[in-house]
């Protein structure tokens, strides 16, 4: 027995408003995707777009926040090899194709023609994931730029002009709303990037919590100057962005960062009474905790927030292994 890594990307391009996804031909007449093994030193992300290069030869752009396993098992010469692929989703910029001598032709499939095309049930699974993904991807372009003219369209704007767009994952399962963005995030236009970016990146570590996996942001997207708490009027025109936000990534579970968050999300009055425990409000599971930040000015509330985000992932991880979702 024996086990081999690869990687690969399904490759899109929008054409009339729609994906349409890049087939590769074999000589036996399936249908593939540009793939192919880990070499030493690389990592899946690099070998994926070696591959892409050989294969298809065109230029890319990987979507972040989308990253797939397909598992499988074949037999060499009577050896079983186990075989993992790591699959990203890439856009791109031609449809010009130039294939390797690996491939006879190549198509460009809307996803109804793919899921005829491709018979392999956990490829199928996974294009799946990528019409969901890339769905997501327009609707929160969409928003955003919505989002982002507000300073222009309120007359005695307060806030920072540079909207802060959340990060991650656009199908996480956890989603982290804080107060509003820093001076860094402002700067990076990155949220959560300073101090306390910092410590929560720490602490969800210590809880087993992969930040990579989590969507980021916080309830107002621009940064208030000196770090005020953003005002009445400023959350009632944000907020309203934040839920559509909840509704596209729709993720199992929320985490209110700080007081504001978690008024806003779970009608918390008092954090540190309201720490810890669930609250189901309009479908969605939220843990009110503390902001980071609060963290980061007293030890005693930084205990008690690592316990929260440990807890969050016990009880979490339960709930995943019951459901036995991925
Ligand atoms: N604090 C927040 O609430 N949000 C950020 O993005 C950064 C710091």
């Amino acid at each position: 027995m024996s086990f081999e890594f690869s990687a690969g990307a399904i490759i899109y391009r929008i054409e009339e408003g729609r994906p349409v996804f890049l087939l590769l031909v074999k000589d036996g007449g399936e249908y593939d995707i540009a793939k192919g093994h880990i070499e030493k030193g690389e990592t899946a992300k690099m070998a994926a777009e070696r591959e892409i290069m050989e294969e298809a030869g065109i230029r890319v752009l990987f979507k972040e926040g989308f990253a797939k396993d397909i598992r499988y098992f074949f037999y060499r010469k009577k050896n079983r090899v186990f075989k993992k692929v790591k699959v990203f989703l890439a856009e791109a910029d031609s449809k010009n194709v130039k294939i390797s001598d690996e491939h006879v032709g190549y198509e460009w499939a809307d996803y109804e023609s793919v899921s005829q095309k491709i018979k392999f049930k956990d490829m199928k699974r996974v294009f799946a994931l990528a019409a969901g993904y890339i769905e997501k991807i327009g609707l929160m372009d969409d928003l955003n730029r919505k989002y982002g003219k507000l300073p222009s369209e309120n007359g005695n704007w307060g806030l920072s002009s540079r909207l802060v767009p959340g990060e991650g994952p656009l199908d996480a399962k956890i989603m982290l709303v804080g107060q509003a963005p820093g001076k860094n995030e402002d700067e990076k236009l990155r949220p959560f990037i300073g101090r306390s970016g910092l410590l929560l990146s720490e602490a969800l570590k210590k809880a087993g919590i992969r930040r990579e996996r989590c969507y980021v942001t916080s309830v107002v997207q621009f940064f208030p100057p000196k770090n005020r708490m953003p005002t009445e009027e400023e959350v009632g025109l944000c907020a309203p962005f934040l839920m559509q936000q909840i509704e596209i990534v729709n993720p199992r579970w929320i985490i209110a960062l700080g007081s504001l968050s978690s008024s806003v999300l779970a009608g918390v009055e008092k954090i540190s009474e309201a720490h810890g425990r669930f609250v189901l409000r309009g479908g969605n599971k939220v843990m009110p905790t503390f902001h980071p930040a609060a963290a980061l000015r007293f030890k005693r509330i930084k205990g008690l927030f690592e316990e929260d985000l440990s807890e969050f992932a016990a009880r979490t991880g339960r709930a995943e292994n019951q459901t036995g979702k991925e």
